[in-house]
C-alpha cells in the first residue's frame, strides 16, 4: 500500500509493533461506513467517475458482510483495518479501488472512524446506564420504607432506607449520563478532509460526508483534527467516572451481603461457591465489577501519558489510543449489565436492617432535635445534653430508648415521654421530609418520577455492539 520508495521488506518485529488489526479491526463497520460515504462524495464532487463510485460501494458491501460472517481474512502484514479493507476492495473490484483514497490519509480515516466508533459505544453506555438507573428506581420503590442503617466513617449515623440509599445511585447515574452526553456532542465533527495534516486540494465536499456520518459539522482545523484525542480522554473520564461510582456500589454490595452484616441476600444467580468451604455464597460479580475500575482508571491514564508532550500532528503513538479504550468500555458495559442484574437481584433483609438501623444510638440527632424543637434549647446545648443521656446508655448497655425517662430526666428535668416518639427509626426517616431526605414519602415520589423520567426501554438499551 505504501511500498514505492522501499527495496525490501519490513523486518519481522516492525510487523509486531506497527500492526494494529488486533483490535482495530473492531472499527470494520465504522471504517466502511466512511469510506463510502467519502466514495459517493468524491462521485458527487466529480472527482471520481460515478461508475467507479457505485463499484467501491459495491465491494464495500461485499466486505462487509464477509466481515459479519466471519469470511474475512485479515492479514497482520496489511497493518490495519484501513489497509485491510482497501486491499480487499481491489481483490474485488480491480483498479477502481484504488481510487477511493483520493483526498484521504489514513490519518483523517483513523479519527473518522474512532469518533464514530466511540459515538456508538456511548450510545450502549448510555442505554446501560438507564437500564441500570431503571433497576435501581424500581428497587427504590419497593423499599421507599424500608430501613436500613446511615453510615459516615462506616459508623452508625442515622437511620435512612434503603430506596433513599439506592436512589443515591441514580443520581450519580444520571450525572454519569450528562457527562457521556457532553463527550458525545463534542466528538461528533468530521476529521475526513483533514488528509494526513494539511487538508486536501480536491475540492471536496466536507459538509457532504459529515452529514452522511451523521456528524454535526466537519473538524476546523486539519492539524487538530488529526493530532488531538481529546475526544477519546473525554470518553474514557466519563467511563472511569462511572466506573468508580459503580465500584462503590460494588464494595457495599459485598459488605451487605457478607453474613458479618447480613443486610441483603444475592440469589444463586450472582453467587458462586467455594471448592473447599461448602458454606461459601461469594458476591463474584460485586468483586469483579470493583476491580474492572482498575482497567478503566487505567485506560484513561495510559492514554494520557502517551498524548502528553506529542507534538503536532499525527505520530504513531497516537495508534495507542484504541486498545485500552476499547478494552475500557467493554469491561465497563459488562460491569453495568451485572450491577443492573444484581440490583434486580438483591433482597434486603428487612428485619436485620431495621435493627442494625437501631444500633450504635442512631437517632441521637432525632433526641438533640427534641431539645431544641420542645425545649427551644440551643443546637450546641441540645448536643451536649444528648451527649451525656448517649453516654448514661451506653453505661447501663441499652439503646436509648430503652433509657428510663427519669435517667433522663436527671440529666434535664424537663423532657416528657413524648422524647420516646423521637427515638424510633421509622419516626426519625419520617421526619426527614425536607427536599432531597431521606423521608419514606420522599423515596415514593423521587423513585416514580426517576421510572416516569427513564420511560420504557428504549431501542438503544438493547442494541448490540459489533
Ligand atoms: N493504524 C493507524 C492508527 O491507528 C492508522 C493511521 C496510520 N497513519 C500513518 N501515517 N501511518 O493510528
Amino acid at each position: 500500500m505504501w511500498g514505492g520508495r522501499f527495496g525490501s521488506g519490513p523486518d519481522p518485529i516492525m510487523e509486531d509493533i506497527n500492526a494494529s488489526i488486533d483490535f482495530d479491526r473492531q472499527l470494520y463497520r465504522q471504517d466502511i461506513a466512511a469510506s463510502k460515504a467519502h466514495a459517493a462524495m468524491l462521485a458527487k464532487k466529480g472527482i471520481i467517475a460515478a461508475q467507479d463510485a457505485k463499484r467501491i460501494a459495491h465491494g464495500l458491501d461485499t466486505i462487509l458482510s464477509e466481515i459479519e460472517s466471519g469470511k474475512f481474512a485479515f492479514k497482520r502484514a496489511l497493518e490495519d483495518i484501513h489497509m485491510n479493507v482497501e486491499s480487499r476492495l481491489a481483490e474485488l473490484i480491480g483498479p477502481a479501488a484504488g481510487r477511493l483514497h483520493t483526498a484521504r490519509s489514513r490519518n483523517d480515516q483513523v479519527a473518522t472512524d474512532f469518533r464514530l466508533w466511540l459515538r456508538d459505544a456511548i450510545d450502549e453506555i448510555d442505554g446501560a446506564l438507564a437500564a441500570f438507573q431503571r433497576a435501581l428506581a424500581r428497587k427504590a420503590l419497593d423499599h421507599a420504607a424500608t430501613v436500613m442503617p446511615g453510615l459516615t466513617h462506616l459508623q452508625p449515623a442515622q437511620p435512612v432506607t434503603f430506596g433513599h440509599h439506592l436512589l443515591a445511585y441514580v443520581e450519580m447515574a444520571a450525572r454519569d449520563r450528562g457527562r457521556f452526553a457532553n463527550a458525545r456532542a463534542r466528538l461528533n465533527e468530521c476529521p475526513l478532509g483533514s488528509g494526513a495534516l494539511a487538508g486536501t486540494s480536491f475540492p471536496i465536499d466536507r459538509a457532504m460526508t459529515a452529514k452522511a456520518l451523521g456528524f454535526a459539522r466537519p473538524t476546523a482545523n486539519s492539524l487538530d483534527a488529526v493530532a488531538d484525542r481529546d475526544f477519546v480522554l473525554e470518553t474514557l473520564s466519563a467511563c472511569a467516572i462511572t466506573a468508580v461510582h459503580l465500584s462503590r456500589l460494588a464494595e457495599e454490595i459485598v459488605i451487605w451481603s457478607s453474613p458479618l452484616t447480613g443486610l441483603i441476600r444475592l440469589s444463586d444467580k450472582f453467587t458462586t461457591g467455594s471448592s473447599m468451604m461448602p458454606q461459601k455464597r461469594n458476591p463474584d460479580a460485586a468483586e469483579l465489577v470493583r476491580a474492572k475500575t482498575g482497567r478503566v482508571v487505567g485506560a484513561l491514564t495510559g492514554l494520557f501519558v502517551v498524548i502528553k508532550a506529542l507534538p503536532l500532528a499525527y505520530q504513531k503513538d497516537l495508534q495507542e489510543d484504541k486498545e485500552g479504550a476499547i478494552d475500557a468500555i467493554g469491561a465497563l458495559a459488562l460491569s453495568l449489565t451485572a450491577m443492573t442484574g444484581m440490583v434486580g437481584d438483591m433482597e434486603p433483609d428487612a428485619a436485620r436492617m431495621a435493627a442494625a438501623a437501631a444500633e450504635g444510638y442512631s437517632t441521637a440527632t432525632d433526641l438533640a432535635d427534641w431539645l431544641v424543637r420542645t425545649l427551644k434549647l440551643p443546637f450546641r446545648e441540645a448536643h451536649h445534653l444528648t451527649g451525656r443521656i448517649v453516654a448514661k446508655a451506653a453505661e447501663a448497655g441499652v439503646a436509648l430508648d430503652k433509657l428510663s425517662l427519669k435517667t433522663m430526666q436527671a440529666i434535664e428535668p424537663r423532657i416528657t415521654k413524648s422524647v420516646f416518639d423521637a427515638l424510633s427509626v421509622a419516626n426519625s426517616v419520617k421526619s426527614r421530609k425536607v427536599y432531597g431526605g431521606t423521608a419514606p414519602s420522599n423515596v415514593r415520589r423521587q423513585a416514580q418520577r426517576w421510572l416516569k423520567r427513564l420511560g420504557k426501554k428504549t431501542g438503544k438499551e438493547t442494541a448490540k455492539k459489533p
